[in-house]
């Protein structure tokens, strides 16, 4: 009976030590320690043996007993550590690896565009300026030469913020000539200005109108500013905006706030002036209007028509984007469509 029992506890143990995962431990477990495991069984045969030998086998058994069930203990903490080892180990974070970006956002092309704009002004010495969205009618439009009831408010379709039946009251600016106003009013010359902005129109909505869009507005002050300062700095920006290569040309053209005023176009870059969807078949782009400051309008503001000359000039910044890239609908631009925004990052 004694060696039965070290033989069984030999052969149990030398199991144990191959035992690694829990599932098997639970089956030696059952298979020795169980209700009817091998060494339960040998316990109970215990009763049949001469009373004479059973204090020294009973003792044996149970230090059989308490040997295994301290092995099995030892071997569970050993596994449960082991696993808590591969765990951490399948865990681990590579940190060598790239990481994974998350989705990143991006300027819209008009505030790029009016970027672009702004700085290749600021490279020629002008200086940003914002002024009001909801502006006043002496502002938007009596101060810029354009009286109560005169025709030439037609050209622009307004809302006003409040309507008594009389011009007077305030209004969306329709474009951003105001602020020439409102900063001659607080500065003295020499003034190199530029206002970027958004402008709001009563339109009705198409390919080629918006009720709001962005313009840009140049203003400069001096004495002897001519027609050739103005020239020079709307071809200098063309070419950094269009390119070296382009050409402008000037023609007259009518804002009330301007005399002479004209109106700018480059050659087509995409025909190079030979015709094409784009001009129209003309070989020439409209890109802005422009003109020398009119006398009443510098007199308005205090300074002395005789001794200060300047230019001023006012552009559509969806309308450079279309052209610059080729955009066919205005509306695309605040369609908040990503497929189309992502293209200009
Ligand atoms: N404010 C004009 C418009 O919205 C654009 C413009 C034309 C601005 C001539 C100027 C200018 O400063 O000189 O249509």
């Amino acid at each position: 009976m004694i060696d039965q029992l070290q033989a069984l506890r030999d052969h149990a143990l030398e199991e144990l030590a191959r035992i690694d995962d829990l599932a098997d431990l639970e089956a030696w477990r059952i298979r020795y320690l169980g209700k009817r495991g091998e060494l339960t069984l040998a316990l109970r045969g215990l009763g049949s043996l001469d009373p004479s030998e059973r204090p020294v086998v009973g003792r044996i058994a149970n230090e059989v007993k308490e040997l295994l069930e301290s092995e099995l203990t030892a071997r569970r903490d050993r596994i449960a550590a082991m696993l808590r080892a591969q765990e951490i180990a399948r865990q681990a974070v590579d940190v060598t690896l790239p990481g994974r970006s998350g989705p990143v956002g991006q300027r819209h092309l008009i505030t790029q565009m009016l970027d672009e704009v702004t700085a290749a002004f600021q490279r020629l010495g002008f200086q940003i300026v914002e002024g009001p969205e909801v502006e006043w009618d002496r502002y938007n439009f009596e101060a810029l030469n354009i009286p109560p009831d005169h025709p030439a408010r037609d050209m622009w379709d307004t809302f006003y913020v409040e309507w008594s039946g009389r011009p007077g009251g305030m209004l969306l600016r329709t474009h951003t000539s105001p602020d020439q106003i409102r900063v001659m009013e607080k500065t003295r010359p020499p003034v190199r200005i530029i206002v970027p902005g958004k402008v709001y129109r009563y339109e009705a909505v198409d390919a080629t109108h918006e009720s709001m869009f962005h313009q840009v507005e140049g203003l400069a002050v001096d004495e002897q500013l001519t027609m050739a300062d103005l020239k020079g700095t709307l071809v200098a920006f063309a070419h950094q905006i269009f390119g070296r290569e382009r050409r402008a040309r000037f023609r007259c053209d009518y804002f009330p706030f301007v005399e002479p005023g004209a109106e700018m176009a480059i050659d087509c870059h995409v025909c190079r002036g030979a015709g094409c969807r784009l001009c129209k078949g003309s070989g020439w782009i409209e890109i802005l209007g422009a003109g020398m400051v009119h006398p009443r309008v510098l007199a308005g503001v205090g300074y002395d028509p005789n001794v200060y000359s300047g230019f001023a000039f006012g552009m559509g910044v969806e309308r450079i984007a279309m052209l610059k890239y080729g955009i066919d609908d205005i509306r695309l631009f605040f369609g908040n469509d990503l497929r189309f925004l992502r293209q200009f990052r």
